[in-house]
């Protein structure tokens, strides 16, 4: 069987103010009318099973958004490693024979659902044809530091012409290595995967989530997440792995992540005479350009202002440069720290 994984548990932190740990990313819509999660579970409609991978806090909305699924609450939110992990150990005790899980992040923007879904559906095939871990890759147009990085052993590709074999991973390169990857004709890592739960376990007895698997073994979750430090799969697991495999994904694919992902998605606003991204609210410019805009509550006038993000949700406001939204992580965190 095809089983898929969606991972829904992150709080978005790189969206903020929109997103906020009670109210992340993933239950938002930019622009559509429904949340980037329900229209994830889109596609994955031709999974044997479906299941949503959160933490406690988020059930109810899973059950809103992805009405569905099943859902699979891990012991504590330690980023994708372990919630990954736990949901292969899950779900292999689930069924008399080894499935296949497909892993896909709940953030992503996807024009030609249908095309994604063969390529998923494909994934899968290659996953069990090869008991490795698949990856898709995406054709990288820009020197992005925030995706993973992927280098295929040789250009050519295997018998189908569809996958190769991976060299290695590179995850979240700095500005300098993205652009040499790049170059060397490396993919984007979509941060969606297929495996078997065996074919991940067995990489993961080999990588810092060791004391996981262990712990999983002797039937104690909980002590496994203590044991273990927040990760994300592709720090744990995809950079150090043995069998990895990459199948090209050539759809319209965004991760939307960040602002400037969402600004890059965003038809450019119609009611304002320069050229601004505006989600939603009410934008006057003036010689203002190519800034993006998030405030559905509040009018916002920009004059002589170029290249911001100015994002006001609730009675919260961020005002940042384009280019800077992967910071933005460190703007909650100092909150934090300060609340
Ligand atoms: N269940 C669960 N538990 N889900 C989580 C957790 C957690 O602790 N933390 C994050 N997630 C979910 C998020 O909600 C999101 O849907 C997905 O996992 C990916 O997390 P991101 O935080 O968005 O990852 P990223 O975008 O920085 O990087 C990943 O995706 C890129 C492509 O979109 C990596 O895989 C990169 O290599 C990749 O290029
Ligand atoms: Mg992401």
């Amino acid at each position: 069987p095809i089983v898929a994984c969606v991972l829904a548990g992150g709080i978005g932190s790189r969206l903020y103010p929109a997103s906020r740990s009670d109210r992340p990313k993933q239950f938002l819509g930019f622009g559509g009318e429904r949340s980037l999660l329900s229209r994830t579970m889109d596609r994955t409609a031709f999974a044997d099973e479906r299941y949503v991978l959160t933490r406690d806090s988020f059930v109810d909305d899973i059950h809103e958004h992805a009405p569905e699924a099943g859902v699979l609450v891990e012991p504590d939110g330690k980023d994708t490693g372990p919630a990954l992990v736990y949901a292969a150990w899950r779900l292999r005790e689930r069924f008399d024979r080894e499935p296949v899980l497909v892993c896909l992040p709940s953030d992503h923007n996807v024009t030609d659902d249908a095309a994604f879904a063969a390529r998923l559906e494909r994934a899968a095939e290659i996953a069990a044809e090869t008991d490795g871990l698949v990856t898709l890759g995406v054709e990288p147009t820009r020197p992005a530091t925030g995706y993973g990085y992927i280098v295929p052993e040789r250009s050519e590709f295997g018998e189908r012409g569809d996958f190769g074999v991976v060299d290695h991973f590179t995850e979240k390169p700095d500005h300098e290595n993205a652009t040499e990857l790049l170059e060397s004709g490396a993919y984007w890592n979509a941060g969606i995967f297929a495996w078997t739960p065996g074919a991940l376990l067995r990489e993961a007895r080999d990588s810092p989530l060791a004391p996981l698997v262990d712990a999983l073994e002797d039937g104690d979750p909980e002590r496994g997440f203590d044991a273990v430090e927040a990760v994300s799969v592709d720090y744990a697991i995809m950079e150090r792995a043995t069998d990895v495999f990459v199948t090209p994904l050539s759809v319209e694919w965004d991760d939307l992540g960040t602002w400037d992902a969402v600004g890059r998605v965003l038809e450019t606003s119609a009611d304002d005479d320069a050229e601004n991204d505006t989600v939603a609210g009410d934008v006057l410019a003036i010689d203002a350009t190519n800034n993006v805009v998030a405030t559905p509550d509040s009018h916002v006038s920009l004059l002589e202002v170029d290249e911001l993000i100015v994002a006001a949700f609730d009675d919260r406001i961020l005002v940042a440069p384009r280019g800077a939204s992967q910071q933005v992580r460190d703007v909650v965190s100092r909150l934090r720290e300060r609340d």
